[in-house]
């Protein structure tokens, strides 16, 4: 309960470093300028004031979520326990938003080999995110699980995704041969209350079912039901996360930008985009944030990659990004991000003190190249690491910033989460397009349902059939 002090919160807050988006870092001709901001002061004053009064409404119920929950994470917090004492393992079935931010948090909050530690040490059931139709991915699953021992959670805010649907039927099935009446004891829905498939089928079966609330969008949705049961199953504590989330968003409740990182990032990348830099880099120097990356992707490309904006005009925005991890990728992307193309902004997080220590051990004390590492430790060595490629950047004149947090824990895991998302709101207001609609993914989804002759979808079929014909002369 740390997160009740004021002084632990205090250690515990995010930074966000821009000095080497500067010109005074990068050069004139690649960097940013103070008169860039005052430049932008409208933009950034319309953005913060849209932010601020629709909160809680329309789309941007997710804005809620650190403090509408009490009674739920109650439910979530009680039922945890029941799967703990029932179930070895707690199977995600989900795709996109119902599927990124559990892996995110279970990767950043759990111990990175949780799945095979033995029982004794583990203390939680295993978790795994199915998060595909790949058919060898569902073998492979059920080579390993024992069903007597497995609760699945299924995961759908329209509660119709084919991907998501289809992993239910082929679970149920098997549930319902091996364990007859049981097996709504192992399957929870999480889903919207009044609106798809699921909840009807929920109410059918008898299933325990959670609510993903109307105005929280999938890529919006890790600190609700959808991410939060998942989290509490592998003993994350939840209400520390959403008062990390409350953290960061009191503090961006500052209209003054130069004190709200969410709305100074989300102006940094869009006059970074202005500037043809297309490509955001989130690269993190954990593996415990390997897929906090991941969740970014998905929030960022698909809340601001839009082809029209909020009047109609055909404007195709958004930045494309790339997840890499740090300091994996130095021996393979930062090649690109030095010496490519001058179209990437790369965010760069760090890590203060992570959670163990590792020394590197001495050793060939007659070889100078290799025993110049004896005595440091790895936390070093990665920090070392992270500082040299934000040196080999900016002296390339790169675009780079970092967000740095002091350690990886709950509270300051929904500090990040809260901070991307208010970043992702703020950026979308800047280009003046609907962040939180996904015409394209719904495109695929509708494509697959033609094809597969769902009801309601003939007409999808019939244009799908008049396409031009794919020509054998250009396969080779
Ligand atoms: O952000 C979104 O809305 C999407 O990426 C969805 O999360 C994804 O398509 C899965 O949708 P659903 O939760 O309806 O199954």
């Amino acid at each position: 309960m740390n997160y009740k002090n004021a002084t632990w919160r205090k250690e515990m807050t995010l930074t966000l470093d821009f000095n080497n988006m500067m010109a005074d870092y990068i050069g004139v001709e690649q960097g940013l300028t103070d008169k860039d901001f005052s430049a932008s002061k409208g933009l950034v004053d319309a953005s913060f004031n849209y932010v601020s009064a629709n909160r809680g409404t329309g789309m941007m119920g997710w804005t809620e979520l650190p403090y509408n929950q009490k009674e739920i994470v109650e439910d979530i917090i009680a039922t945890a326990k029941s799967i703990k004492k029932k179930f070895d393992n707690f199977v995600v079935l989900g795709i996109g938003g119902s599927a990124l931010g559990p892996t995110a948090v279970f990767q950043a909050l759990c111990h990175l080999r949780h799945n095979e530690l033995p029982k004794s040490k583990r203390k939680f059931p295993k978790l795994y995110v199915e998060d595909n139709v790949d058919p060898e991915r569902m073998a492979a699953l059920l080579d390993v699980i024992d069903i007597n021992k497995t609760c699945f959670n299924v995961v759908t805010k329209s509660g119709a995704t084919s991907e998501t649907m289809s992993q239910y039927l082929i679970i149920m099935d098997i549930l319902k041969s091996k364990l007859g009446d049981k097996a709504s004891e192992h399957m929870i829905a999480t889903t919207s209350e009044n609106k798809g498939n699921l909840i009807k089928i929920a109410k059918e079966e008898g299933l325990k079912t959670f609510y993903i609330p109307d105005g929280v969008g999938g890529r919006f949705s890790e600190l609700c039901p959808v991410g939060l049961l998942p989290a509490a199953v592998v003993g994350i504590d939840i209400k520390e996360m959403l008062a990390g989330a409350a953290h960061m968003d009191k503090i961006c409740k500052n209209k003054n930008i130069k004190k709200n990182p969410a709305l100074m990032s989300a102006l940094l990348e869009y006059l970074a985009m202005q500037r043809g830099k297309n490509i955001s880099v989130m690269m993190p120097y954990a593996d415990s944030l390997k897929y906090i990356a991941d969740w970014y992707c998905q929030l960022w490309g698909e809340s601001l990659g839009k082809s029209v904006d909020n009047e109609g005009n055909l404007v195709f925005v958004g930045q494309t990004p790339v997840k890499a991890l740090g300091v994996t990728d130095q021996h393979s992307q930062v090649q690109l991000y030095r010496e490519g193309p001058f179209d990437k902004v790369i965010t760069l997080i760090g890590v203060k003190n992570y959670r163990t220590t590792v020394e590197i051990s001495k050793g060939c004390d007659n070889i100078p190249d290799v025993n110049f590492l004896c005595g440091h430790t790895m936390n070093e060595l990665i920090t070392a690491e992270r500082e040299a490629t934000e040196y080999a950047l900016t002296t390339a004149n790169r675009m780079n910033y970092t967000i740095m947090l002091p350690e990886v824990n709950a509270f300051t895991i929904g500090q990040l989460l809260f901070l991307f998302e208010l970043e992702t709101a703020y950026c979308g207001a800047m280009l003046n397009i609907n962040t939180f609609n996904q015409p394209g993914v719904e495109g695929g989804k509708n494509a697959t349902y033609a094809l597969f002759g769902r009801k309601g979808y003939e007409q999808t079929k019939l244009e799908m059939d008049n396409a031009p014909k794919k020509d054998s002369k250009y396969v080779i």
